[in-house]
């Protein structure tokens, strides 16, 4: 991705206007992503920590993440939970395990959880409902789902089992690219899920990975006018980071500083959307937190999968927090956050797009 040059004078106008409005045409977000003069990216990220405080305040939202399978059914070429990969040692959580894992949260104060796996068939809609279920009876935790694809009956069944949110990035939207990672699904049923979860009132999610393997400066800033559109609740971006046992091992992983610049330019389009630094930008920077917590964002996902799971759940390489013990990672973060005149929120941090719920 080559720097493009831009005037001294258009730079400090296009800002103003992210600043303002973020009513970026593709081709000024496109200018933005090719900023390549420190001084200008500087004055890229600092605009969007100037529109987060601005309309989202200081407050920094925990979710508590429970990878409870690593199984999965897909096959996406950038992922080291792939099918093929057989050097995965593959687990599954009980429904016992996740909800008193769940439990935990709740008495911590992290008033999310989320509930992540590999598209894992064998947790049928029906277990999953009953999970939820149980979750919400026992605890006040808001419940996030991310287990990928299925069919629109189970994401409605789950929503009627008091599911709240769920996560589901949209990739790319270059249908080529998609294609090229063969994850044995097509674009269109990605966003007929995507439309589904819309639909059914939930608090969607999506988002993309920065420096994947052929994909240009053109298509992340569709991605970003894509996400423009949509609005959505939550929007989750993070640089690819190459997996072993993969077919794009060994490849070039996306660099942090246009990571940053991606959810830089996702807070001035979304202006209130809940954004995570992202686990993958802490993982490619010690301080990818504070980073990302700086261009824009206003999440943090600590790891709550128990600790004798987590190395397996290896989407790419060396994730960050492997081996904390969550209590002590939790004070840290809480540390860190605190440390740049953050707040970490009581609450459970509702969409503010979804005018009836965030206040809680
Ligand atoms: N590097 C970074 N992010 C990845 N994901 C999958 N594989 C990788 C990787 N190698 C992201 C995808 C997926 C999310 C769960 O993790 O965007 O949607
Ligand atoms: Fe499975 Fe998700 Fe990995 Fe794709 S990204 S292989 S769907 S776990």
């Amino acid at each position: 991705m080559s720097g493009t040059s831009i005037s001294d004078r258009a730079v400090p106008g296009l800002l103003t206007k992210a600043d303002l409005s973020g009513g970026l045409s593709f081709e000024e977000v496109r200018l933005l992503l090719a900023l390549t003069d420190p001084e200008d990216v500087r004055a890229l990220l600092e605009t969007a920590d100037r529109v987060r405080a601005r309309v989202v305040g200081d407050e920094v939202h925990l979710r508590g993440l429970v990878e409870f399978s690593n199984y999965c059914r897909k096959n996406c070429a950038y992922c080291g939970l792939r099918r093929d990969n057989s050097h995965v040692e593959r687990y599954r959580l009980s429904a016992d395990e996740i909800i008193s894992i769940a439990g935990d949260l709740d008495q911590r104060g992290i008033r999310t959880v989320v509930l992540q796996s590999g598209e894992d068939l064998s947790y049928s809609a029906e277990a999953l409902a009953d999970i939820i279920r149980r979750i919400k009876q026992s605890t006040s935790l808001a419940v996030t789902l991310s287990v990928g694809e299925r069919p629109r009956v189970h994401y409605e069944m789950w929503k009627q089992a008091g599911a709240d949110r769920y996560l589901l990035r949209h990739e790319t939207v270059n249908r080529e690219l998609f294609d090229a990672m063969e994850c044995g699904t097509s674009f269109e049923n990605r966003m007929r899920c995507i439309r589904d979860l819309r639909e059914l009132d939930y608090q969607v999610g999506i988002g993309f990975m920065v420096g994947l393997p052929g994909q240009t400066l053109d298509d992340l800033a569709g991605d970003l006018m894509f996400v423009k559109e949509m609005q959505p609740d939550m929007l989750g971006i993070g640089p690819f980071i190459p997996a072993s046992e993969t077919p794009l091992a060994g490849r070039p992983g996306g660099s942090l500083e246009q990571t940053l610049k991606c959810v830089a330019l996702g807070r001035i389009l979304t202006r209130d959307t809940l954004i995570p630094a992202t686990t993958a930008l802490a993982t490619i920077d010690e301080f990818g937190y504070e980073l990302g917590l700086r261009a824009g964002a206003n999440v943090v996902m600590p790891n709550w999968t128990p600790l004798d799971c987590r190395e397996q759940y290896a989407i790419y390489p060396n994730k960050r927090c492997l081996r904390e013990d969550p209590d002590i990672w939790l004070c840290t973060l809480k540390e860190r956050i605190a440390a740049m005149g953050r707040a970490v929120s009581a609450g459970r941090g509702h969409s503010p797009k979804k005018a009836a719920l965030s206040a809680d």
